[in-house]
């Protein structure tokens, strides 16, 4: 095989091979062809997509004119022209000038002996990679909404009652004992807060879906990180305008994206932090729901990306279980209420560290309207 491809001439010539074009046209990840000074060559019908241009506009294009110069990608495919060895690396973003941006599996190698050209094949991270972790957040929330029900009849209900005899005797005692007083009270209200924070988990309404434009949700939600805690950062939103609605319940959803939005800020840098909000339509996604045989599909796909060091290793495995958390003064109850709410909606939550950050991805299944399909 290499053979073949010993000239830049050759190459050329091969991929445009009637054979060789059926059976690079046919294949299911995204096949980019470069010269040495990191122009286009071919490109296969996989990769115009994820590229979002045709491979007769891309021949002779610099790669850099359609891929940002600093991704990883180009990094790796600019280190395999260099050194003639091919390299493979996983679950690394993907996105083009325009903004589209994919996680993939990537394979880059040189071709032609002496290398003339390199190639690289982009395969999207397998769906099924990204669906196993997230079925199994399923049962995480579970466990809470049963010990949320029992902490608040057996701690909170007396916790207010230690409360208010602690202020009643507040009135008979001098200032150093009414400082022992305020640190009952101030603790008192600090454990009503956690058993409240746990009470959302008891939520008994089923989720009755409504038709909710989720754009507004991530709007209202980016507006209130503004002036809250991620004021000191950027938020950017790459939103897909014609994303269908979601169904949902509009409050619940604020829920969800308040607490990723949050960690995402909470993760990011301080300084050139950037968390990006993206939506966009995923065709193929179909899960089992609840107890129906019938499979729901979940097109609808929304991404909260940062730019911080990404989720701990010994984190990743229990993330979305209650009261795991990383940070000092952290509940570790953000993202079980999230997977939770996530799992009422009938959809999935998972995430993925990338050499740049941590995207937490969402999918959720569109509103049909009664009568339709
Ligand atoms: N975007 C992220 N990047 C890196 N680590 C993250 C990210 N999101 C969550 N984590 C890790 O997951 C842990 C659990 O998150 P979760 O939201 O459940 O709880 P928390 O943020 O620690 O506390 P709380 O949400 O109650 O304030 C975090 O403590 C952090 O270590
Ligand atoms: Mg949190």
């Amino acid at each position: 095989m290499p053979k073949l491809w010993s000239s830049p001439a050759r190459v050329a010539d091969q991929v445009d091979d009637p054979i060789d074009r059926l059976v690079l046209n046919a294949m299911p990840g995204g096949i980019v062809l470069v010269d040495r000074a990191l122009a286009f060559t071919y490109v296969n019908p996989a990769g115009e997509a994820m590229l979002a241009s045709s491979d007769a506009y891309l021949r002779g294009r610099p790669l850099v004119d359609v891929v940002p110069a600093d991704s990883h990608v180009v990094a790796l495919i600019g280190q395999v022209a260099e050194q003639g060895a091919s390299i493979s690396d996983y679950g690394i973003p993907f996105s083009t000038r325009r903004g589209d941006s994919h996680l993939v599996d990537v394979h880059v190698s040189p071709v032609g002996d002496p290398p003339s050209h390199v190639l690289a094949v982009l395969h999207p991270c397998s769906v099924a990679r990204q669906l196993d972790q997230q079925l199994a957040n399923r049962s995480a929330a579970r466990s809470v909404s049963q010990l949320a029900a029992m902490l608040a009849h057996e701690v909170k209900n007396p916790l207010s009652g230690i409360r208010g005899a602690a202020q009643l005797l507040e009135a008979g005692l001098d200032e150093e004992d009414r400082v022992l007083v305020r640190l009952i009270c101030d603790e008192t209200d600090r454990v009503v807060a956690l058993v409240d924070r746990m009470e959302q988990f008891t939520e008994p309404r089923p989720v009755t879906p409504e038709p909710v434009n989720v754009h507004r949700v991530l709007e209202h939600v980016r507006r209130l990180a503004e002036n809250g805690f991620g004021r000191h950062l950027s938020i950017v939103e790459r939103y897909d305008p014609s994303l269908p609605p979601v169904a949902g319940d509009r409050d619940r959803l604020v829920q969800v994206f308040l607490n990723l939005v949050k960690n995402a800020c909470e993760a990011a840098p301080a300084n050139a932090g950037e968390v990006r909000i993206v939506t966009h339509y995923r065709h193929g996604l179909r899960i089992g729901h609840k107890n129906s045989r019938e499979r729901l599909e979940l097109p609808i796909t929304i991404e909260v990306w940062d730019n911080g060091p990404g989720v701990p290793d010994d984190l990743a495995s229990q993330l979305f279980d209650p009261f795991v958390t990383g940070k000092a003064k952290g509940t570790g109850l953000g993202l079980s209420l999230v997977a939770k709410i996530i799992n009422d909606h009938g959809g999935v939550v998972g995430f993925q560290n990338h050499p740049q950050g941590t995207v937490f991805r969402v999918s959720l299944p569109a509103h049909v309207e009664a009568g339709g399909r």
